[in-house]
This record gives C-alpha cells, sequence and structure tokens, in this order.
C-alpha cells in the first residue's frame, strides 16, 4: 500500500492530480490513498515534500531529480543504439558482479505493463558449464521431438549438433560467453523491453549481448531446461547472451530506410 507522511504532506495535489488510477486524494488538507492501486509509484517520484512511499518496494534505490547531473544527450543516445552490435565472440573475462546488478537494475526498472513487474531474471554465471553441458546433454531429446514437429530447426540442430560433437569447442548455441541471462514474464512483452534495457545497459559497462532465438528454441522444447531455469508458470521472453567482445567494429552497421507512414 502506499503511505503518505502526514506531517510533510501539504495537500498540494501533485498526487492526485498525476495518480492514473485515481487512487489519491486530497480530503481535508491530506493526501490519502482511497483505492487499491497498481503502485505505479507515480505519487513518490512527484511529491514535492518526498511525503508518500511504499514500504513494500525499495525505497532506498529512489534517487532524486537533479537538474545539474540529469543530461541525456539525444545524439549521443542514438549514436550508442546505433553502436550495439551482436556480440558472438567473447573474451574470457567475466563481468563482475556489481555491473550485473545495475545491468539487471535497467531491466527491473523497465515499464512493465499495468506495473506488474512480472519478469523474472535467471542469470547463469557461476553455474554456466553445469549449464552448456545440460544443454547439449538434452540436444538428442531435442532433435527427436522436432523431427515430427519442425523439420526446418531440426536440420538446423542437427548440424549445430555435428559441430559439437566434432569439437565441443564449436558451440553455435552458447559460443563462448561468459555468462547467460534468460527472462521470463507473465507478459513476453515486459520481458522483450527489458531486454532491451538491458542491452543497453550492458553496452554501457562495456559489455555485449547476443539475442538467441536459438536457445529460446533450444529451452522451449525441453522441460529438463526449462526446470532447471526454475521459468515456473512464468513465459520465456528473451535469451541473451553476454561478456565482453572480443571485437571492436570501426563503424555502425547500415540498416534499410525507414518504415515509417507519417500522416
Ligand atoms: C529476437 C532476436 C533473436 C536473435 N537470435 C539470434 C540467434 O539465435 N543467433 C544469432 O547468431 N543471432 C541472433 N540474433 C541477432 C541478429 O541476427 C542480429 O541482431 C542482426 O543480424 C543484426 O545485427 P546487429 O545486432 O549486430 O545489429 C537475434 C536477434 C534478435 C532481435
Amino acid at each position: 500500500m502506499i503511505q503518505i507522511d502526514v506531517e510533510k504532506c501539504t495537500g498540494c495535489k501533485a498526487c492526485e492530480l498525476d495518480c492514473p488510477g485515481r487512487a489519491i486524494q486530497v480530503i481535508e488538507g491530506k493526501a490519502r490513498s482511497v483505492k487499491k492501486c497498481i503502485l505505479c509509484g507515480h505519487c513518490v517520484a512527484i511529491c514535492p515534500q518526498s511525503a508518500v512511499s511504499i514500504p513494500e518496494y525499495d525505497m532506498e534505490d529512489v534517487e532524486e531529480y537533479n537538474p545539474q547531473t540529469f543530461h541525456l544527450d539525444p545524439a549521443q543516445y542514438l549514436h550508442a543504439v546505433k553502436f550495439r552490435r551482436s556480440i558472438r565472440n567473447f573474451t574470457d573475462e567475466p563481468i563482475a558482479r556489481d555491473k550485473i546488478e545495475r545491468i539487471l537494475n535497467a531491466g527491473r526498472y523497465t515499464a512493465t505493463a499495468k506495473n506488474d513487474q512480472d519478469c523474472r531474471f535467471i542469470f547463469v554465471q557461476d553455474h554456466l558449464e553445469q549449464f552448456r553441458n545440460l544443454v547439449w546433454q538434452e540436444m538428442p531429446q531435442v532433435l527427436e521431438s522436432l523431427q515430427h514437429t519442425d523439420r526446418s530447426w531440426h536440420y538446423l540442430f542437427s548440424r549445430f549438433y555435428e559441430r559439437y560433437q566434432k569439437d565441443p569447442g564449436n558451440d553455435t548455441l552458447l559460443f563462448n560467453c561468459t555468462s547467460f541471462l534468460v527472462i521470463a514474464a507473465d507478459n513476453p512483452l515486459d520481458g522483450a523491453l527489458a531486454a532491451s534495457n538491458i542491452e543497453n545497459m550492458a553496452v554501457a559497462e562495456g559489455a555485449g549481448a547476443l539475442y538467441s532465438g536459438y536457445m529460446m528454441r533450444m529451452i522451449s522444447e525441453s522441460p529438463v531446461l526449462r526446470e532447471w531455469l526454475q521459468l515456473e508458470n512464468k513465459q520465456l521472453a528473451c535469451c541473451m547472451l553476454l561478456g565482453y567482445p572480443r571485437k571492436m567494429y570501426r563503424r555502425t552497421a547500415p540498416r534499410r530506410k525507414a518504415d515509417i507512414i507519417w500522416k
């Protein structure tokens, strides 16, 4: 629930006017929570007196707005989006824990439908080798099931498996990443949006990522992998390989002209 410090509240109505669910009202000069809401936190964020809090949330992580330090340069931002590349060759250096926490925070603070905050981030780093072995161990069963259901994925994964069997260093599913992230969510769009911010934050930390449709398919086909990852009843929203890129790109990669309808 929302908590209002009546000593601090001046009844300015900033919270009432910004509340998307009309769940907060100023009554007799003080803000009151009048019905259940989605706990979006706008009331916390807008209050000039810092009079509102949501005790069940991580209130210590709330940051004050400072016009001196808050500046997101549009040209730099677009430059960063254009420079981001899919990374398929990583150095051996694992991403340090403090960086991982900041990277995952970019996902945690991403918008979710109805403010559900329904994303689960399964970050595999300490047990990556165990996971890698399990993935390849699962391949024969996955191939068996794909043979009857999806010939093109069966063909693709058969080639991957042949390569891996010849040389286990040739892993076309996890490459040589140092960590693997699965985002599970009740609403897959929430997970996909979080993934995009996570990727950008990874780049800001000097690391890089590869979205993996291959791993999505692999996990979808394997109850053993789902269980190991503790997806429970959540939907698989995104799989990402992470680590430090071994290569530097000299320029941005080109794209088609934008497909925009201006009306
Ligand atoms: C949802 C999604 C799934 C992807 N799956 C794979 C994959 O399984 N394997 C792979 O090598 N690349 C994968 N990619 C990377 C794309 O091939 C890549 O984004 C595209 O070629 C453009 O290159 P760039 O990301 O460097 O701009 C995936 C990208 C997205 C967005």
